[in-house]
């Protein structure tokens, strides 16, 4: 009987090793991550049910992501309107221009390490401007992320206060310009600022607290996956030129194809829960109080739903691909994420005709998905 264990943190390649659990449990058994639950029926069950499996799930305050109803829709409310169709045509220019940037620095037919030299730069380039930030703030924020995630990984709780402090501080850095200011730049920071929240009858501004946790999600929800994600694209077009002709020529949807690239190589690896009460999951008995992790990485490679996981089937996976998520906490930066990676990829087609791996890649570890090296040449 095969042993149902999966701990992070001894895995080097963690989709792998999800695969390969997967044939024989529905769930697994972790240390830190409680009940992972691996096939894509468990984690449609876990994700439809948010009266069981609460989101309420760490210590820290978490807005939305750490929220239940009724207060987690007020606050998705107050969201969702910064992921419009209008905000983010007004955005698109500079995401382009970002685009365009970071892709003229790659010098033609010479060797470079993708992850460090065009995914994070678009990323963290692209977070100021959706914020308002300066351009300066994507060195600190990139040295940030990278410390926040292997805190994370080694689950050394002092250095992951001590970040989340420091973020607390370069948030407020923000605030304050824009308080002492007396004409802010318009920007979605401002715009936050300004958002009013009505809670127990009581209608007031966010505070600062909530303003900090709403910024923290977006900046670790949108660099590490939209930098994941971009590694992951340009090796799929290493790997199945057909695929980058195509996208060219628009034979195929460039959202949709990218969604299913993304489904085969996940940019996001896990997401939270808590059981509220006695449950189970696919007949695994779970306690009130313990842990639950929906393991996006592998459901999304589940072969009961998708066939072959790495069969490249846009069309047919669209309906059942959770790349971003389901339930009450779909991400709500789904149409930005799309836009972002959309504009990526037409501007790196129309500058690049061949991808070649040209070294040994290493893997990201958990909790990012992608690369961490992807040593490449562009033609
Ligand atoms: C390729 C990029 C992205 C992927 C794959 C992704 C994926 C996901 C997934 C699977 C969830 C559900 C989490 C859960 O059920 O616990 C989620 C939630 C969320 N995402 Fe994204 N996301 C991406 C980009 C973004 C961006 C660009 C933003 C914002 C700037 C964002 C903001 C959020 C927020 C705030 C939530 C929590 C929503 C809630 O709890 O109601 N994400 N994302």
């Amino acid at each position: 009987m095969k042993d149902c264990r999966w701990e992070p943190s001894e895995q080097q390649e963690q989709v792998a090793s999800l695969d390969e659990l997967r044939q024989h449990c529905a769930t697994a058994q972790s240390d830190m991550l409680g009940h992972a639950v691996l096939t894509h029926s468990a984690v449609r069950d876990v994700i439809e049910d948010h009266e069981t499996f609460s989101n309420a799930a760490g210590s820290h305050l978490s807005v939305p992501n750490g929220m239940d109803p009724p207060e987690h829709s007020i606050f998705r409310e107050v969201i969702e309107p910064y992921f419009s169709a209008q905000r983010l045509s007004e955005f698109e220019p500079a995401c382009r221009e970002i685009a365009r940037t970071v892709i003229s620095q790659i010098s033609k037919d010479k060797p470079l390490d993708v992850v460090s030299n065009i995914a994070k730069p678009f990323a963290l380039q692209i977070q100021c401007a959706f914020l308002g930030w300066p351009d300066s703030l994507t060195g600190t924020l990139g040295e940030w992320l990278e410390a926040n995630q292997k805190a994370i990984v080694n689950n050394d709780r002092a250095t992951l206060n001590q970040k989340a402090n420091e973020f607390e501080a370069l948030i407020h850095k923000q605030l304050e310009a824009r308080r002492k200011s007396d004409a802010p730049k318009d920007d979605n920071t401002l715009h936050l600022m300004r958002e009013e929240v009505t809670l127990n009858g009581e209608t007031r501004h966010l505070s600062d607290e909530e303003i900090v946790s709403i910024l923290r999600n977006w900046t670790a929800g949108e660099v590490g996956t939209i930098a994941a994600a971009i590694g992951s694209i340009s090796y799929f077009f290493a790997q199945s030129p057909n695929v980058a002709d195509k996208l060219r020529n628009n034979e195929l949807n460039t959202d949709n194809a990218i969604d299913e690239i993304l489904r085969i190589d996940p940019p996001l690896i896990s997401n939270r829960r808590r059981a509220v009460k006695d449950t189970e999951i696919s007949g695994c008995p779970v306690k009130q109080g313990e842990k639950v992790t929906v393991l996006w990485a592998s459901a999304n490679r589940d072969e009961a739903v998708f066939g072959k996981a790495d069969t490249f089937n846009p069309e047919q996976n669209k309906a059942n691909n959770l790349l971003y998520g389901g339930g009450i906490h779909v991400c709500p930066g789904a149409p930005l994420a799309r836009m972002e990676l959309r504009i990526f990829t037409e501007e790196l087609l129309k500058h690049f005709e061949e991808f070649e791996v040209t070294g040994e890649p290493k893997r990201a570890n958990y909790p990012s998905g992608g690369f961490s090296d992807l040593p490449m040449k562009l033609s």
